[in-house]
């Protein structure tokens, strides 16, 4: 029975789950190798049932987390979702950075966003300071993968765009090289089993950026019932936000990412994701068919 020394915190998440997936079906790493850090770890049996161990850690709780890490080589550090609480994600991951390093890891991996220290997303600084924080402790190696949008956001702007046949955007011309989430947890899983080494930044996106207009038209084509893009200035699409009885202080976060994707803050298109995993991320269109029974009932 070996001894876990690759760990994956937020394993309980979407993204960490997937990435246990990957470490132990794609990679065929034994689970013996494996941990799996959650707030709560009763919700991950199943995992432990394959001999995956499992250990708690909060990155509210620095206490525990050193403990938490004791003996792992390789850490992912998925970032938290605390986006209504502007600075407090950043907290937590400067906590469990000097956990990590405290606990003796040598290389962590961290889930960060396309250029964070010039983005207008409002919760970008807490992935800059996150990278500032990786860059300034003392750990010997740090992987930061700038993760672009997942395709699978589109399933929060759609629902209401689809029901009213009318998408308020301010992002105007702006594209976003989307890129699955399936496909961010294999490139994940791939940098965390040992694909990368030393100290570097990757950036992860789809092959292909698109415009709102285009990403409204494969929708349409895919489902059959009209979408049309409907140009809003940002502080109109906020106060939309706050009249569907969403708090300020989120819509404004929400509407910030129109504003980054009008500057072209989501547009790049690398070969990051093919270097590190070998492999080409799933296509916008091929998601689009692979999830049409969904996106036809929202
Ligand atoms: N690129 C994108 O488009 C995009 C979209 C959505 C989110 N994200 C980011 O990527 C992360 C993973 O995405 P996802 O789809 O897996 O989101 P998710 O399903 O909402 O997962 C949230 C994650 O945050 C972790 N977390 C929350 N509070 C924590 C705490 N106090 N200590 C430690 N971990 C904590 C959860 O871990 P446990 O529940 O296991 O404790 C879980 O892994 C998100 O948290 C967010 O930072 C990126």
């Amino acid at each position: 029975m070996s001894t876990p020394d690759l760990l994956v915190t937020g394993a309980g998440g979407q993204l960490g789950q997937r990435v246990l997936h990957h470490l132990t079906d794609s990679l065929k790493i034994p689970a013996g190798r494996i941990a799996a850090a959650t707030r709560k770890p009763e919700s991950l049996a199943a995992w432990a049932a394959q001999g995956v161990a499992l250990r708690r850690a909060d990155f509210d709780e620095p206490a525990s987390l050193e403990q938490a890490f004791a003996g792992i080589s390789r850490l992912l550090l998925i970032s938290t979702d605390a986006l209504d609480r502007p600075g407090h994600r950043l907290a937590q991951h400067r906590a469990a950075i000097a956990a990590a390093a405290k606990a003796g890891v040598s290389h962590v991996v961290y889930t960060s966003m396309p250029k964070p220290e010039t983005s207008a997303v409002l919760f970008a600084p807490d992935h800059a300071g996150t990278e500032a924080a990786l860059a300034a402790s003392a750990l010997p190696e740090w992987t930061v993968l700038r993760n672009n949008w997942y395709f699978e956001n589109l399933f929060f702007s759609l629902p209401s765009a689809l029901g009213s046949g009318s998408w308020y955007s301010a992002a105007g011309e702006g594209r976003i090289a989307h890129i699955g989430r399936d496909d961010l947890a294999r490139a994940a899983a791939a940098a965390l089993a040992g694909a990368v080494t030393g100290k570097s930044t990757l950036t992860l996106t789809g092959a292909k950026a698109y415009s709102t207009a285009e990403i409204a038209a494969l929708v349409t084509k895919t489902v059959g019932r009209p979408l049309a893009v409907v140009p809003v200035p940002v502080e109109g699409l906020v106060q939309g936000m706050i009249a569907h009885g969403l708090p300020e202080g989120l819509a404004r976060t929400f509407a910030s990412f129109d504003t980054n994707t009008a500057q072209g803050g989501l547009a790049d298109i690398t070969g990051d994701y093919r270097a590190l995993t070998g492999s080409e991320p799933q296509g916008f269109e091929d998601w689009l068919a692979a999830n049409k029974a969904v996106l036809a009932a929202l």
